[in-house]
C-alpha cells in the first residue's frame, strides 16, 4: 500500500482540467479533409528554403545545419529576435531592440508566462473581452488566477469605459488581455482605444494585446497613425509604442501569417524590465535549434517577400468568401470584422421567400410577410457536422460564445478549398432548410444538441 493518493496530492485546480480539445482531435489532416476550422495559413509556410520544397511532403532539409544538435540551443535567441524586432520597427527607427522581445514555444507560451509572473494563484485574476481566444481561460484556469469578463459591444468594440470602471473598482486585476484583430471576431482595435486603457490612472496591471492576425489586418487613419515599419506588407501592429508605455505588452506569433504554426514560435514585445521577467521565467533552452534556424529563415527578404504574396492570395479569397458568403440562402450576416483569415457568420433557423426581402438581409422582410429565418445555435451545429461528417469540410462552431448566437467562423482557405466550401455549404443548407420538415424537426429534436454545442465551444483554436 502506497500513501500516494493523486486526488489530494495533485493541485484542485489541476484536478479539475478537462483535457484539451484541440482542432485536430475530430478531424484529422489526412490529406483529404478541408481544414478551415484552426485560422491556419492554407497557403502553406512563407519560408524560403531555396531549392529545397517546403509545401510539399518530399523538402529535403539541406539547408537545416544539424550539426550543431548534439549542443543545448541559444537560450537568448539575440540574432532572431533582432529581425523579429526590424520588422515591426519603423524605417529608420530601432526603438523596439532585442531586450524588449520575449520569445517562446507559440504565443501560447507568452500568455501562460504573463499569468505566472503578474498574478498570485487563488489572488489576482485577469479581465478578457468575450467573445475572446479560449486561451485566455484556460491558462488562467491552470495557474488558479480568476477571471472578469467585461464582455465587447454589440458591435465587437471594446466597452472601454466600462474596462476602466472595473480596473478602477477591481485591484485584483493584474492583466487585461485584448485580442486584435479578434478571435473569433476579426475586428482590429484601434490604437486610441489601447491609449485609454494604458491611461488609467490607479490601475497597476499590464495590457496585453495579442496580435496573432495583425498581418492580415490593413492600415487607416482610424486603427493608427504610427510610422510605416519596415515589413513589406505594413500592418497597423502596435508593437511600436510599447516603449513608450511601461505596461503594455504586444505579442504576435509566426503561426498564422507566416505559416508556419507547425513551427511553434511565438513573441511578446515588452517593457525591457518585463522583458527580463518573463526570460527569467522561462525553461532555458525553450527555442530548439531547428526552430530558432527555420524562424531566422522566415525573417529573410525573400520569405517574407513569399509570405507577402500568400498574404495577399488570403485576402482576395476572403474577400470573395464576404461577397458570396451572403448570397447563399440560410447564411445570414457575417458579424464582426473582416481583418483576419477567418470570418464569423451566421447560419439561419429559415429562408423567407427571396421576393420576401429588402437590402439583401435575409432576416429583414417586407411588413406582412412571413418570419423569415434567424441566427441558430442548433442549425448552426447541424450545418458544421454534416460540413465535417459528410462532406470532409471543418469549420469551427462558435455559437456558444458571447454574441455569436448561431455562428460558425470559417478559416479563408485556397481558392480551391473556398469552392469546395461555399459549394457543400449551400448544399448543405438547402437540404436543411428545404422543404423535407423531416430534417428540420430531426434539428429540432434533437436533444444531445446542447451537449454538443458546448463540447465544440471547448476547442481551443
Ligand atoms: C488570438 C490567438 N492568439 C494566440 C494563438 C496561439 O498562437 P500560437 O500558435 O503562436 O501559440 C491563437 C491560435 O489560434 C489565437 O487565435
Amino acid at each position: 500500500m502506497v500513501a500516494f493518493d493523486l486526488e489530494t496530492c495533485a493541485r484542485p485546480n489541476i484536478l479539475k482540467l478537462q483535457p484539451y480539445r484541440c482542432a485536430r482531435d475530430d478531424y484529422e489532416d489526412n490529406g483529404i479533409n478541408i481544414l478551415l476550422d484552426a485560422n491556419e495559413n492554407a497557403y502553406g509556410p512563407g519560408l524560403d528554403m531555396g531549392s529545397a520544397v517546403v509545401n510539399g511532403h518530399n523538402n529535403d532539409l539541406a539547408d537545416l545545419n544539424v550539426s550543431g544538435l548534439n549542443r543545448y540551443p541559444d537560450p537568448h535567441q539575440i540574432e532572431l529576435k533582432k529581425l523579429i524586432c526590424h520588422l515591426r520597427n519603423s524605417e529608420g527607427s530601432s526603438d523596439l531592440q532585442p531586450e524588449n522581445l520575449f520569445v517562446g514555444v507559440g504565443s501560447d507560451e507568452a500568455i501562460d508566462s504573463l499569468i505566472r509572473t503578474f498574478c498570485e494563484p487563488g489572488k489576482s485574476s485577469l479581465l478578457i473581452c468575450p467573445p475572446t481566444y479560449g486561451m485566455y481561460k484556460v491558462s488562467a484556469c491552470i495557474n488558479d488566477v480568476g477571471i472578469v469578463n467585461v464582455p465587447l459591444n454589440p458591435d465587437f468594440t471594446p466597452d472601454v469605459s466600462r474596462i476602466n470602471d472595473v480596473l478602477s473598482s477591481n485591484s485584483s486585476i493584474k492583466l487585461v488581455y485584448l485580442c486584435s484583430p479578434g478571435n473569433p471576431t476579426a475586428k482590429t482595435i484601434p490604437q486610441s482605444a489601447i491609449e485609454q486603457i494604458l491611461a488609467h490612472p490607479t490601475w497597476n496591471g499590464v495590457l496585453v494585446i495579442d496580435e496573432a492576425y495583425i498581418d492580415f489586418a490593413t492600415r487607416n487613419q482610424e486603427l493608427t497613425s504610427l510610422p510605416k515599419s519596415n515589413s513589406p506588407w505594413d500592418p497597423p501592429s502596435m508593437a511600436p509604442i510599447v516603449p513608450c508605455h511601461p505596461n503594455l505588452v504586444v505579442m504576435g506569433t509566426l503561426s498564422k501569417a507566416h505559416g508556419l504554426a507547425g513551427l511553434r514560435l511565438g513573441f511578446a514585445f515588452c517593457p525591457a524590465p518585463i522583458a527580463r521577467l518573463l526570460n527569467a521565467l522561462k525553461a532555458p533552452y525553450n527555442i530548439s535549434n531547428p526552430t530558432s534556424q527555420l524562424a531566422i529563415k522566415a525573417m529573410s527578404p525573400s520569405s517574407l517577400e513569399l509570405a507577402h504574396k500568400k498574404i495577399k492570395q488570403i485576402v482576395v479569397q476572403r474577400n470573395r468568401l464576404v461577397r458570396e458568403l451572403p448570397n447563399i440562402p440560410g447564411i445570414g450576416r457575417i458579424v464582426g470584422g473582416t481583418e483576419a483569415n477567418f470570418l464569423l457568420y451566421e447560419i439561419l433557423d429559415g429562408v423567407s421567400d427571396q421576393s420576401d426581402c429588402n437590402s439583401g438581409d435575409p432576416r429583414v422582410l417586407k411588413s406582412g410577410s412571413k418570419k423569415a429565418g434567424q441566427p441558430s445555435n442548433s442549425y448552426a451545429l447541424a450545418v458544421y457536422e454534416q460540413l465535417a461528417g459528410s462532406k470532409g469540410v471543418v469549420v469551427r462552431f462558435r455559437g456558444k460564445e458571447h454574441g455569436c448566437e448561431g455562428c460558425l467562423r470559417v478559416t479563408v482557405g485556397t481558392e480551391e478549398e473556398v469552392t469546395v466550401f461555399l459549394k457543400e455549404i449551400k448544399d448543405v443548407l438547402a437540404d436543411l432548410l428545404g422543404p423535407d420538415k423531416h430534417i428540420q424537426d430531426q434539428v429540432r429534436q434533437d436533444a444531445a444538441q446542447d451537449q454538443r454545442q458546448r463540447e465544440e465551444s471547448n476547442v481551443i483554436a
